[in-house]
């Protein structure tokens, strides 16, 4: 399926931030958006190139680096969608703001994730949920409307687990965390805190990780979504990695888990984005590497046709018997966990028809 270009314009809020910066990157010469406003809070009036503590090693991309930050209310934001990597408070009332102004957010916050009728969507693990946006937009009387992409460490891991869940009858599903510094903002843990050292514990984060796993994995009935079933366990921890979150994954089902049989699910995965050719969908959403000591959040983190979308998982072996299974994934967390997710979320939204100029 071929879509003609489209020149939808688009917005970042907050953009100056860690996900912001990725957006902008992403943005740029994008064939259906064009990014027209970035909003902020302190750096407003400034430039971007003055008011952005740039982390990514290429530059940033000229017809960004000089657009002028505007407030973040939709009466500033000429937009036929925005971006919000906005944090979770900010977006509480900022996010349906542009809502009931009739502009589509695509939000990277919690706030919203578990709404029973705000979508929460990895567009090749449940695309489908993208229907619930009817019943959204009936129950708030307006054209806009709130889209969800998950907690970055929740991005990755469900994507592996979709295969697994539906063709292997995986009932329990036990991960251990190692997640990099950028999901938590520029000034999120200080470095003396973490050189050196590992934090086992990240607020809320092993609640969402089980919650959003259990949304995603759900069967859309209509106007709701019925959770799947899987037990899910959690246990979080930061690591002093700047981008990457590298995650182990123990499986149990209660029929046997061939590994050919996990390999194969796992390498032929594909969605929806692979079919439409979607420009941010990777080719091979999970990519499997067989070193021994492979994935890497340095090594690894920007594998495959669109860097940083690709979930990379290795060391997959038998658990503690043959109805169990081991594994480590790798994502990159402000990539698929966050802007790119969002970016292939929104493409996917042009491709269905479900949002244009307005
Ligand atoms: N109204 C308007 N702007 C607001 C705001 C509000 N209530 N709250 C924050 N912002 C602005 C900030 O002020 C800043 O703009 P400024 O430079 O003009 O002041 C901008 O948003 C970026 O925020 P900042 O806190 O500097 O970003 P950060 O890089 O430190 O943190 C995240 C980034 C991603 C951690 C944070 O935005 C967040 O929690 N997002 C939601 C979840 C998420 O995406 N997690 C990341 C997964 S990898
Ligand atoms: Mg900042």
């Amino acid at each position: 399926m071929r879509f003609e270009l489209k020149n939808l314009k688009v917005a970042v809020l907050g953009a100056t931030g860690m996900v912001g910066q990725r957006y902008a990157t992403m943005l740029s010469g994008h064939p259906f958006f064009k990014l027209t406003t970035l909003t902020g809070n302190s750096s407003v009036g400034k430039i971007y190139r003055d008011a952005v503590h740039w982390v990514d090693h290429n530059p940033i991309p000229d017809e960004v680096a000089n657009m002028e930050i505007v407030s973040t209310n939709p009466n500033n934001v000429d937009a036929d969608l925005v971006f919000s990597p906005l944090p979770s408070d900010a977006a509480r009332t900022i996010e349906p703001m542009f809502a009931d102004a009739g502009i589509p957010v695509i939000s990277e916050a919690s706030t919203y994730r578990m709404d029973s009728d705000v979508p929460l969507i990895v567009p090749e693990v449940n695309p489908d949920h993208l229907e619930i946006i009817s019943t959204q937009k009936r129950n708030y009387n307006r054209e806009g409307f709130i889209v969800t992409g998950p907690n970055c460490t929740t991005s990755g891991l469900v994507m592996v687990l979709k295969p697994l869940y539906e063709n292997l009858g995986v009932k329990r599903a036990i991960v251990t965390t190692m997640q990099a510094l950028s999901g938590a903002g520029y000034q999120g843990v200080p470095s003396l805190s973490i050189i050196d050292n590992v934090i086992p514990y990240i607020k809320n984060e092993e609640e969402k990780i089980a919650s959003e796993t259990l949304k995603m994995l759900g069967t859309r009935n209509n106007e709701t979504i019925e959770e799947g079933s899987l037990g899910v366990s959690a246990t979080c921890n930061r690591v002093p990695t700047i981008d990457g979150h590298l995650e182990t994954l123990y499986l149990e089902s209660d029929k046997e888990i061939p590994i050919e049989s996990a390999r194969e699910a796992l390498s032929s995965f594909k969605g929806i984005p692979q079919e439409l050719k979607l420009p941010t969908a990777p080719r091979e959403p999970i990519i499997i590497c067989n070193e021994v000591d492979r994935p890497q959040p340095r090594l690894d983190r920007l594998s495959g046709s669109i860097p940083g979308m690709s979930v990379v998982v290795g060391r997959i072996r038998e658990g503690l018997d043959n109805k169990s299974l081991r594994l480590t994934l790798l994502t990159h967390n402000t990539i698929r966990g966050a802007a790119g997710n969002a970016i292939l979320i929104a493409e996917l939204l042009v491709a269905k028809g479900m949002i244009g100029s307005r």
